[in-house]
């Protein structure tokens, strides 16, 4: 394996939506019941919301194929200091390629930009039962800050 990690250009858009689609439902909570199409709409949405907004998008490639994105906002302001802050929109890794260390890459060359760029912490939002995102993120260092409560009524 021959990993690097690029920006994302033009080219990358298609892969990014298709690796986003087929993805997007391993991150979401089982317990809000989610309906497959809606959840790729959102998808959809937030590839909007990311590009209208300074982002940055990373692409890993292992021999000039892309096996892996990560979208990160570069500035959302935090909402208890107003000050901006990174944020990970979104990170996905090819199905048959995980648990090799790509996602564990994106995710440093992501804080490498962001320290870059002067942001004091970098945040994000994962689902309780994405056992695999959780073990990233933790290894890596992220802490709960805090929890967002749902019940079905
Ligand atoms: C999250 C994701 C990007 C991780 O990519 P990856 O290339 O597998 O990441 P890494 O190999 O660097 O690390 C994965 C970690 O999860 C662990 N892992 C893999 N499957 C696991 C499972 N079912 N339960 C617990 N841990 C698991 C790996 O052992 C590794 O932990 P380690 O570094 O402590 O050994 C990938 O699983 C993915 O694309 N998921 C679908 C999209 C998603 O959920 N995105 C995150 C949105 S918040």
């Amino acid at each position: 394996m021959k990993l690097s990690i690029r920006p994302a250009t033009i080219d990358d858009v298609a892969f990014i939506e298709s690796l986003g689609k087929r993805t997007v439902m391993d991150s979401v909570a089982a317990m809000r019941r989610p309906n497959p199409v809606d959840v790729m709409d959102n998808f959809d949405r937030l590839l909007q919301i990311v590009e209208s907004r300074k982002h940055a998008a990373l692409i890993a490639e292992d021999g000039g194929e892309p096996v892996g994105f990560l979208l990160m906002l570069h500035s959302l302001p935090d909402e208890v200091t107003g000050l901006d802050q990174a944020f990970i929109a979104y990170m996905a890794v090819e199905r048959e390629r995980r648990g090799g260390g790509i996602g564990a890459a994106l995710l440093a060359a992501a804080e490498d930009e962001a320290r870059k760029r002067g942001l004091p912490y970098m945040a994000l939002m994962v689902t309780e039962e994405n056992a695999s995102a959780r073990a990233l993120y933790e290894r890596a260092g992220y802490l709960t800050e805090r929890r967002l409560l749902c019940k079905m009524l």
